[in-house]
């Protein structure tokens, strides 16, 4: 099926490594151009090396999501590259640690909803008046099952989830008229920087064996038996910016291996 992607120009924040690693290279695969946002031009740089070979044109985008004004200078970068944004994906996000919330510290919890919640709103903020300028635009929010059915030892985390989840339906109402779809991919655990990162913090506690046995659980909980990839994800996310997906918005779509099944 071809996505009609080829020669539209895409964002991804969160690019230089895990899930928005692998969106970025999907899009190159329909052809479309892409900007790789990171925390840093190093950071960038992985994803623009696998990129190359594609030959789309391809540039970073380095910053942080949580600097308002840093977005918006770098957005217009993308814009005077690009000559266009048709594709905006809100992917960068961060897990301080995993703690019940009666001990977790204020600071790291203001940090999660800052980078997962208010990083999406700046960078959407920044691309919105030219996508409803040109009547067309997709915006695809990268949320988490932790935030449809509740995750514990990641609360302010998956607050920041469901902050985006409320903003990509409420959003999706205002801007359709638009032409503008705003969709929500909601993956479960999928093997990624962020979710070794993770396990390796658990491993320091309670041991290899424990986290092993752990995860042999965590697979036998998904009635697909794996641990998701992040190609998983990233194959929904084009499609969901594609013109195939034109009828589809505020929609909150799960890349779970069953895990759950929200109504
Ligand atoms: N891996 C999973 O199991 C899983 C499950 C559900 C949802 N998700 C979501 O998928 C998305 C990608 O996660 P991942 O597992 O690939 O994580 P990752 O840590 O591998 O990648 C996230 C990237 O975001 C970047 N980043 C962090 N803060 C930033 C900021 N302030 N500005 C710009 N970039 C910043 C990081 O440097 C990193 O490269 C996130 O939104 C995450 O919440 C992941």
């Amino acid at each position: 099926m071809d996505l009609e992607l080829k020669g539209q120009a895409v964002l991804v924040t969160g690019a230089g490594s895990g899930i928005g690693q692998a969106i970025a290279l999907a899009f190159a695969a329909e052809g479309a151009a892409v900007a790789v946002n990171d925390l840093t031009r190093e950071r960038c740089q992985e994803t623009l090396e696998l990129l190359r070979p594609t030959g789309v044109p391809a540039m970073a985008a380095p910053f942080d999501v949580t600097r308002l004004d840093d977005v918006r200078a770098s957005i217009g970068e993308v814009h005077d590259r690009f000559g266009r944004l048709d594709v905006l994906v809100n992917n960068a996000a961060i897990m301080v640690n995993n703690t019940p919330f009666v001990e977790s510290r204020p600071e790291d919890c203001e940090r999660e909803i800052a980078v997962g919640l208010f990083g999406a709103m700046h960078c959407t903020r920044s691309v919105l008046q030219g996508m409803i300028g040109r009547t067309h635009g997709r915006i695809v929010n990268i949320v988490s099952d932790a935030a449809r059915v509740g995750q514990e030892k990641e609360v302010a985390y998956s607050s920041a989830k469901g902050g985006l989840i409320s903003f990509t339906k409420s959003l999706a109402r205002e801007v359709g008229r638009h032409g503008v779809t705003v969709n929500a991919v909601s993956p479960a655990a999928t093997d990624t920087p962020l979710r070794r990162e993770m396990l390796g913090r658990l491993e320091a506690k309670l041991g290899a064996e424990a986290v092993a046995a752990r995860e042999e659980k965590v697979r036998r909980v998904y009635p697909v038996r794996r641990i998701g990839q992040p190609n998983d994800v990233a194959d929904l996310v084009t499609f969901l910016a594609s013109t195939r997906a034109r009828h589809i918005t505020g929609q909150i779509c799960s890349v779970n291996g069953g895990f759950a099944m929200p109504g």
